[in-house]
């Protein structure tokens, strides 16, 4: 058979890197996980917290413990070679144009040939990262956009770009949803793809009436979760678990691709909302991955653990 996964490589032990590793183990398949070398102590220490947050992490990412023996750790630089043996190459970095097509350049020159790149980006046109590499990695390369946490949630969107072969989008496809259980959802290559194109456009504006309505948070989650028919998760806890970061980047990535989207720029471009998030950055107060964003987790005089939330006008976490 001309294309096959008997080793995968995931680059970026984040939020959605280390639990697609995780899901990838639920398979059975040997995972190779990389993040940037720690510039102080163990180099491998970003891939090490990674990982380990990720075992943390409820609902469980793995089936069960002992699958973790699947997967092994490394950084970008020592362990680089796993790229070269790898027949899938998963790419769940930062979410950013520049860094991930340098990623892309060092992939291109030591893949396999039938090694098959794909790209997590939540919404940066799959093509452009992959400006300038050869014709070989842009016919194997493609968007697999899992969604947060990728184990639980159905959907797996795939994005061809025009120069991805039409074997490589059959075979990976089949892989998605038979080894990996999941739904797929071919999509074109436009900005921010089909799931975050109506995420986005729906929690700017949601963002924006919220604050300017005076909204609290745990009033919108109350309202928007199950009530609604939606997850639990509902608005501001499925920020935090997306990670407030990540939330910002690709809210401004979109805003210039769709120009002609008069509302969509109107809310993507809303003071009060991008001032809040940005405020909230500063602070490092990310969501989930740093345990405080519009909910915060403490512990009370009896050692439980409570979730507080945040104070929209105050910026205070209140129980
Ligand atoms: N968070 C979500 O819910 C979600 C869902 C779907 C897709 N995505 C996408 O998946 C990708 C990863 O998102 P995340 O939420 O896991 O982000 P994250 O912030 O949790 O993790 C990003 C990882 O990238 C690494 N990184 C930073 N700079 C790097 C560099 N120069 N080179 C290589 N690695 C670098 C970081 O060390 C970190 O481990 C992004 O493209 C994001 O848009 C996120």
């Amino acid at each position: 058979m001309k294309y096959q996964i008997h080793k995968a490589v995931v680059i970026g032990a984040g939020t959605m890197g280390a639990s697609i590793a995780a899901h990838l183990a639920n398979a059975g398949v040997p995972v190779t996980l990389l993040d940037i070398p720690s510039k102080d102590g163990d180099k491998n220490k970003i891939v090490i917290n990674g990982w380990e947050a990720c075992l943390k992490a409820k609902p469980a990412n793995l089936m069960s413990a002992e699958l973790k023996t699947f997967v092994k750790l490394g950084n970008l630089e020592d362990d680089f070679g796993a790229v070269a043996e790898a027949d899938w190459i998963c790419e769940a970095i930062i979410e950013n144009l520049k860094i991930k097509q340098d990623l892309m350049a060092r992939i291109d020159e030591v893949r396999k040939p039938n090694a098959i790149v794909s790209t997590n980006t939540s919404g940066i046109p799959v093509h452009a990262i992959a400006e300038g590499r050869s014709k070989e990695f842009k016919k194997h390369f493609l968007g697999m956009h899992f969604f947060n946490p990728p184990r639980y949630l159905k959907l797996l969107e795939i994005i061809p770009t025009a120069d991805t072969s039409k074997e490589v989008v059959e075979f990976i496809s089949h892989f998605g949803e038979y080894r990996l259980g999941k739904g797929i959802v071919l999509c074109k290559d436009t900005p921010n793809f089909i799931g975050n194109r109506v995420a986005f456009g729906t929690g700017a504006f949601g963002l924006d009436f919220i604050i300017k309505n005076g909204y609290t948070v745990d009033e919108v989650d109350s309202i928007t979760g199950p009530l609604m028919g939606r997850p639990k998760t509902a608005t501001f806890r499925l920020i935090d678990l997306v990670g407030i970061d990540v939330w910002d980047h690709v809210g401004r990535n979109l805003a210039p691709l769709i120009p002609h989207d008069k509302l969509g720029q109107e809310y993507l471009k809303a003071e009060a909302p991008n001032k809040l998030i940005s405020t909230l950055i500063e602070r490092k107060w990310l969501g989930n991955k740093t345990k405080v964003g519009f909910y915060k987790e403490v512990r009370n005089a009896e050692g439980k653990k409570e979730f507080w939330s945040l104070d929209l006008n105050t910026l205070e976490h209140t129980p």
